[in-house]
């Protein structure tokens, strides 16, 4: 079975290293990688590969940054001369960014077969892209693989109920890999002199928030106020907003240290040994609840309500004052139970993809 893969963006190497692995094992299923380049920066992407053992991509597409009409047509185009030479029996794309919208819709167009991982989530919040990608990429896929009994039901409701999986979560099971690894490789606490359950850890990178001037200094301002060190790992985007609206002062405090985006046992490192976490990344927050750390979003709403519902998450919008309250105020809960699966995503992704196919015949 000839699998092809779509990826582009961080999360996406992190989600795709576990299933390239099992992939390889499977001596039924040959894997092409296909990197749309949508994230290409050496720290946003060459070294995920390198540290999470990834395949080199058998095409690097290059489109990098744009408007998203244009970052996604051009993926659209390119996806589509590649996936007719090669000829796949199925397309794999992961989560909600727009190489997965891109890699899905160039494939239904194409009649082959989608299966998308990290299938079913919802914010609803239709002004947030990845809400419109994720739908989309639901919508016309033909494998869903779900990460948890929510994202299943969420499903449901759409009219979404043929080959539908529940797998748990992709990431659970890299973060269940890569943790020791990570303590034991990474020095960034040292390097930064942080001493552990002695800092926030905060990234900021949600056009909703970085694009809104009021909304990005109303975080920033937060951040002043926080009494502990904080580290803020600054994506290339937050950085640009910051500098383009003028609030660098909002930044210029000792306690924060700002550091450019950090590689995936780095940031593994420093989220596991944080007091708390505030953030407004979808991929955090559940990395937050498995490694056993509470966490402050910086949205009104989230995807992942299973970390709020166990008390573990809390929504604090980006009002500066319920920010500090929630970061002060919240509480290591008594329970935390496998609301993301066992780990083994992976394999019953794998399983499924080869046993039932899909119902691919
Ligand atoms: C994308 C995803 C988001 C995901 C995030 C992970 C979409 C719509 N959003 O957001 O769901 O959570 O990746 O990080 O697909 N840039 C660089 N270097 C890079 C890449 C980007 O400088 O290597 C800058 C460019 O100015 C670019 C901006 O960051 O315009 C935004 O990049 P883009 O890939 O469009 O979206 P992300 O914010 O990274």
């Amino acid at each position: 079975m000839k699998v092809l893969t779509v990826l582009g963006a961080r999360p996406q190497f992190i989600k795709s290293c576990m299933l390239s692995k099992a992939l390889k094992l499977n001596t039924e299923i040959n894997e092409i990688i296909v990197h749309t380049g949508q994230h290409y920066d050496d720290n946003l992407s060459n070294v995920f590969f390198k540290q999470l053992e990834l395949p080199k991509p058998d095409y690097f597409l290059g489109i990098g940054s744009g408007t998203h009409g244009q970052q996604t047509g051009k993926m659209l185009s390119a996806l589509e001369k590649i996936m007719t030479s090669v000829n796949p029996d199925i397309v794999l794309v992961y989560g909600d960014t727009n190489s997965t919208l891109a890699g899905g819709l160039a494939a239904a167009k194409l009649h082959i077969p989608v299966a998308h991982v990290e299938s079913g989530l919802r914010s609803f919040n239709k002004k947030m892209p990845e809400e419109i990608n994720r739908l989309i990429t639901d919508h016309l896929s033909y494998c869903l693989f779900a990460p948890s009994q929510a994202a299943i039901e969420n499903l449901r409701r759409e009219g979404i109920v043929k080959n539908v999986y529940l797998t748990g979560d992709i990431m659970h099971d890299a973060v269940r890999y890569f943790s020791s690894i990570a303590l034991e490789k990474s020095t960034i606490l040292q390097d930064l002199s942080l001493s552990k359950r002695n800092y926030y850890l905060v990234t900021i990178h949600r056009a909703e928030n970085t694009d809104d001037p009021k909304r990005l200094k109303s975080i920033l301002e937060a951040l002043q106020q926080l009494k502990i060190d904080v580290v803020l790992p600054l994506h290339p985007r937050t950085k640009s907003r910051i500098n383009h609206f003028n609030l660098t002062d909002s930044i210029t405090s000792p306690h924060i240290k700002i550091v450019e985006p950090l590689n995936y046992f780095d940031m593994l490192t420093i989220a596991s040994q944080a007091e708390r976490i505030v953030t407004d990344s979808g991929g955090l927050q559940k990395e937050a609840y498995m490694l056993g750390v509470p966490c402050i979003t910086l949205r009104d709403e989230t995807e992942w309500i299973e970390t709020v519902e166990t008390g573990w998450n809390h929504l604090a919008g980006t009002n500066t004052q319920e920010i500090v309250d929630s970061v002060m105020k919240s509480q290591i809960p008594k329970k935390s139970p496998s609301i993301f699966g066992n780990g083994d995503t992976a394999q019953k992704i794998v399983n499924t993809l080869v046993n039932k196919k899909c119902d691919l015949e």
